[in-house]
């Protein structure tokens, strides 16, 4: 009986090599598992020295230390930039996963050339954490960062006159207000300013916009939100073409924020039902969206797919028709922080957790979390009021979510 692939003389070896070597290394003899499997190995090994060697020089494909490259995490890159490619296989985007999502934002950044002098021109309405990431680890690099709404693309010309930007950053759907950038326009204005457009698409997934067919340089995705879908793994993954992949894999070598082969596995297998769950979310997105904005106790709502909304028609072009992703907004009437707590607090359905795209519905209070570390006039300057609350869709029945906002808002009255 052979207990190992490559040690025949197991039987001969003392207890503790046992241990160490019996079991492992087994070659599949004729039957190949259904899915990827986790492969928790930091390193790799061949039949001989030599092709470790071709693969350490790049002459031949293959793994040889997981802070390089993994087979798990290389099977979920394969997987996002299929979702994120058009049909033209020869302009397909290569992707690189992180750690987190901020990881895959933060080697992007890097990834684009920046030097110190630059300007990065950022939309003031994205995540709180991205303008965090870019004041505090950029700008003692040297970086200049100008924050500025990008939503009226008559002030680009101005905007980019006065940043002149090396990098523009903006989400396909901001957080929280759900702002939607005109990616194609956006790109052709940056490339003509000599900047490089980077594209936080982690509100829309590919599904619903692929940045990269537009003209952005970059997109990152924090995996941890629709991509892994349940809310119980952090990831993060950055896209671009040629010869742009090759900065993105020289951060993750060097800078090791690597995603594990059990994170990547659980998003892998989180990315196989995206299709279904996104398309249950918007739809209860806008049912949810119609609703409250029809509500007494609602003093706004802001959804794209509402005709209300700023940039209706452009996610009407821009999204898969009646898509307008799973996340929504929406001001309390006449309530500050500690209504918008009764509220929370009254809700049995929806969770207060800090998070997004998972099946369970979540409701989060930018002031206090995602937008905490602004000043309140920052907040203000973004249209981020005390009243405002974020509610990003499950997968539950609609009814129940609709009954449980409405027992909430009877609640507080
Ligand atoms: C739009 C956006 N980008 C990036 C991130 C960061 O992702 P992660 O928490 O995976 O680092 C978040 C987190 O909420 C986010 O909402």
């Amino acid at each position: 009986m052979q207990l190992t692939a490559g040690c025949r003389k197991l039987f001969c070896m003392r207890p503790a090599t046992r241990a160490v070597h019996a079991g492992e290394r087994l070659a599949p003899a004729g039957w190949k598992s259904v899915t990827t499997p986790i492969y928790p190995s930091a390193t790799y090994i061949y039949e001989d020295i030599a092709t470790l060697e071709r693969v350490a020089g790049g002459e031949e494909n293959g793994y040889m230390y997981s802070r390089y490259a993994h087979p798990t995490g290389h099977a979920l890159e394969l997987a996002v930039a299929a979702l994120e490619a058009g049909e033209d296989e020869a302009a397909a985007p290569a992707c690189v996963s992180f750690a987190s999502g901020m990881a895959a934002l933060h080697a992007a950044i890097l990834a684009s050339g920046l030097q110190a002098g630059d300007a990065i021109l950022c939309s003031q309405d994205v995540y709180g954490a991205t303008i965090g990431l870019l004041r505090n680890l950029f700008t003692p690099l040297g970086v200049r960062i100008e924050l500025a709404s990008l939503s009226q693309p008559a002030a680009w010309p101005e905007q980019f006159a006065a940043a002149r930007p090396r990098l523009v950053l903006v989400e396909t759907l901001s957080n929280p207000l759900l702002r939607v950038p005109d990616l194609e326009a956006l790109a052709a204005a940056a490339h003509a300013a000599g900047a490089r457009l980077l594209v936080d698409s982690t509100f829309a997934t590919p599904l619903l916009c692929r940045p990269l067919e537009l003209g952005a340089d970059f997109v990152v995705h924090s995996a941890t939100k629709f991509l892994a879908g349940h809310g119980d793994v952090l990831g993060g993954v950055a896209l671009a073409r040629e010869p742009e992949t090759a900065g993105l894999e020289l951060q993750r070598k060097l800078a090791g924020g690597v995603l594990g082969p059990f994170e990547a596995w659980m998003i892998l297998r989180g990315l196989k039902t995206l299709p279904l769950r996104l398309e249950r979310q918007c739809r209860t997105a806008l049912e949810l969206a119609h609703w409250l904005a029809a509500h007494p106790a609602i003093e706004r709502v802001h959804y794209p797919g509402l005709e209300s909304h700023p940039d209706h028609a452009i996610a009407r072009r821009q999204f898969p028709a009646g898509q307008f992703g799973g996340i929504l907004s929406f001001e309390l009437g006449g309530a500050g922080r500690e209504r918008v707590y009764r509220f929370f607090n009254a809700l049995r359905i929806v969770l207060p957790a800090t998070s997004l795209g998972d099946v369970q519905s979540l409701a989060l209070y930018p002031a206090a979390s995602s937008h905490r570390d602004l000043s309140p006039k920052q907040r203000r300057e973004a249209g981020i009021g005390d009243n405002l609350v974020r509610l990003s869709c499950g997968i539950e029945a609609v009814e129940d979510l609709r009954e449980d906002l409405e027992r909430a808002l009877t609640v507080i009255g």
